[in-house]
């Protein structure tokens, strides 16, 4: 072999590695810029010499053709899509029938998380990938054989199997696999952010551009979108034969297929409950999206007799999970004031069950964010919440939209204390310009009273709003002047919870002086800047006293964080409450000394 091939042949190789670190075992071991140095190494050597290019060649991933339409696809056999189960109750009477069909007491199971992506099949002829197509109705589909090309982990020519029996099988001379396509979480963010750069428009979910981006006519698009693949089934095989569903998919992965590894082979109603339980704990820390367990008879015998009912298989069942994303009505837009001042515009919605839980409101951001997704006041919209996120709206529906709701007019002057709304040097924070604004005073108490500044138990919302009421506070410096005879005085107060109250305040007083720090409500300023700010004055006066300049010397202070901070303390009013917090005897504590 020339240098050039057998150069060509590490990196093809080093590629490949990579890419299954990547796309089959989310374990990268390189960054993005080192992957890209490789292929432009390949690209370098291929320009050179052409006639080393190979069919399988990372290179002829870039796609090219253009497309008139898609030619229709006739599955051989046909796709079947999966029945669900909502609730354990569902998924124990899907247990029950396939017990009572087999005359078994106890099935074994393979579980697979359910992909939230578009359903594909492949076909290999010969260890070679000659077809590949979309599920469509399930009978017919798509061809997308251009475009599933340029999806890097798919293999465009199959290796011998490397696994160990019963897995090990000689590749097949025909093969018909089936998967799914989707788009990474990470993979998707970056994705829409450079659309958006573009001026184009952003995908509502990774599921949707997935769908969008395989179902181009011009190639060349697609393999610009970063396309995963996972490989869970097979149609038709001819030359090869497996006992049980786990060996099938271990052939795959010998094959050089990406199969995902996360996957349990369990027994009866326990094992799967465990598995779905699991699997639903991982479920935000998956790099990719899901919507529940498949659970599939893992017994190739077993799965004949069962057989099929309409378009489902018997032999499988969509174990779910709570759906993150739903449809909601907008009853109401209202804007909120925040302790910086920052307005915040957010939906009240007809409440809907959405990530586990009862949604009745959704975050807009702000005023840019509102008009960008344009929601109005009575439209239909997606909502989402994913983990312990806010919930979002992510899209209006407009098919739902009727012609009489109107566009949202954001508030020029604050909702709370009538004073005129500013809008921040960067274009998108507008805050309230109002000094006595009683609803940052709110907000300032509350974050005052947080467990991770000042750790003040009893001082909630409800507390706060009812101190302001009844004119006890102006500063948080005041809550340390609070009598309990005071205290008892509020709304639904008893002298019990007085006490406690008083007792939460006064031993608030020994503090850390990066909770004290955090406390102050500085904008910007959060736990890890109290922290950084306390290591380097170690005194809450010196801080205070700090120029721009100073604070600029302190390692992970930027030049804007210092503006914000001194700007916050070049006000007097804001010097005050320090000085009259120190007076009431509030001992922040400085930082241990570290040699
Ligand atoms: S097996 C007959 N396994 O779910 C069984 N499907 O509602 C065919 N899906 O159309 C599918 N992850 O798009 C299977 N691990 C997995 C899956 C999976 C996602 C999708 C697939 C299918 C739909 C069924």
């Amino acid at each position: 072999m020339s240098a050039p091939a057998e150069k060509l042949k590490k990196l093809k190789a080093d590629i490949a590695y990579h890419n299954h670190r990547y796309y089959t075992l989310d374990a990268p071991e390189i960054s993005d810029a080192s992957y890209d140095k490789l292929m432009r190494e390949l690209l370098a050597i291929e320009a050179e010499h052409p006639e080393l290019v190979t069919k399988d060649s990372p290179s002829q991933r870039v796609g090219g053709a253009v497309l008139d339409k898609f030619e229709k696809v006739t599955h051989r056999q046909q796709m079947l899509s999966l029945a669900n189960a909502l609730e354990q109750n569902e998924f124990v009477e899907f247990d029950e029938r396939v017990r009572k069909s087999l005359g078994k007491d106890e099935i074994t199971y393979t579980c697979e998380p359910k992909m939230d992506g578009l359903a594909i099949e492949l076909v290999y002829e010969n260890g070679e990938f000659v077809q590949g197509s979309t599920r469509g109705d399930g009978t017919i589909g798509e061809d997308v054989t251009e475009n599933l090309k340029t999806i890097k982990i798919l293999p465009l020519k199959l290796e011998g199997s490397t696994r160990g029996e019963p897995g090990n099988k000689k590749i097949p001379r025909t093969l018909e696999v089936r998967g799914e396509v989707f788009i990474r979480k990470a993979d998707f963010k970056r994705m829409n952010e450079k659309l958006v750069k573009a001026g184009e428009e952003a995908f509502v979910n990774p599921r949707n551009s997935a769908a969008g981006s395989l179902r181009q006519l011009d190639s060349k698009l697609t393999a610009s979108r970063p396309l995963s693949i996972y490989l869970y089934e097979t149609g038709v095989v001819e030359g090869a034969e497996w006992e049980r569903h786990q060996d099938k998919l271990k052939s795959l992965e010998g094959w050089g297929f990406p199969v995902n590894p996360k996957r349990w082979i369990v027994k009866g109603v326990d094992g799967v409950m465990k598995a779905w339980n699991e699997l639903l704990a991982a479920r935000h820390d998956l790099p990719y999206e899901i919507d529940g367990l498949v659970v599939k008879v893992d017994s190739s015998d077993e799965r004949a007799r069962l057989g099929q009912v309409s378009k489902t298989p018997r032999w499988a069942v969509a174990f779910k999970f709570p759906p993150e994303e739903m449809e909601a009505q907008v009853r109401e837009i209202v804007v909120q004031v925040g302790r910086t001042g920052a307005i915040t515009p957010v939906a009240e919605l007809v409440p809907v069950f959405v990530g586990g839980v009862t949604v009745s409101r959704a975050t807009l951001h702000n005023e840019q964010e509102l008009r960008r997704k344009d929601v109005r006041e009575g439209d239909w919209v997606f909502v989402r919440r994913a983990g312990d996120v806010i919930p979002e709206i992510v899209k209006v529906i407009t098919a739902k939209r009727t012609s009489k709701v109107k566009e949202f007019v954001f508030p020029t002057r604050c909702p709370i204390c009538g004073s005129p709304v500013k809008k921040e040097e960067d274009g998108v924070i507008q805050r309230c310009t109002g000094k006595t604004c009683p609803a940052k005073l709110q907000g300032r108490l509350r974050h005052f009273a947080t467990r991770t500044a000042m750790d003040i138990d009893g001082l909630g919302d409800k507390v706060c709003e009812a101190l302001l009421e009844a004119k006890l506070v102006t500063t948080v410096a005041d809550l340390y002047k609070l009598t309990v005879k005071q205290l008892a005085t509020l709304d639904r107060m008893g002298e019990k919870s007085a006490q406690n109250l008083f007792d939460a305040i006064q031993r608030s007083k020994n503090t850390q002086l990066k909770r004290f720090i955090y406390a102050l409500g500085i904008p910007e300023v959060g736990e890890t800047t109290g922290k950084t700010l306390a290591d380097a004055f170690r005194d809450a006066k010196k801080l205070m006293a700090a120029k721009e300049e100073d604070l600029l010397k302190v390692k992970d202070i930027g030049p804007e964080m210092a503006k914000v901070i001194a700007g916050h303390f070049a006000e007097a009013e804001n010097r005050a409450v320090v000085e009259q917090l120190l007076a009431a005897g509030v001992k922040p504590e400085p930082p241990e000394e570290v040699k």
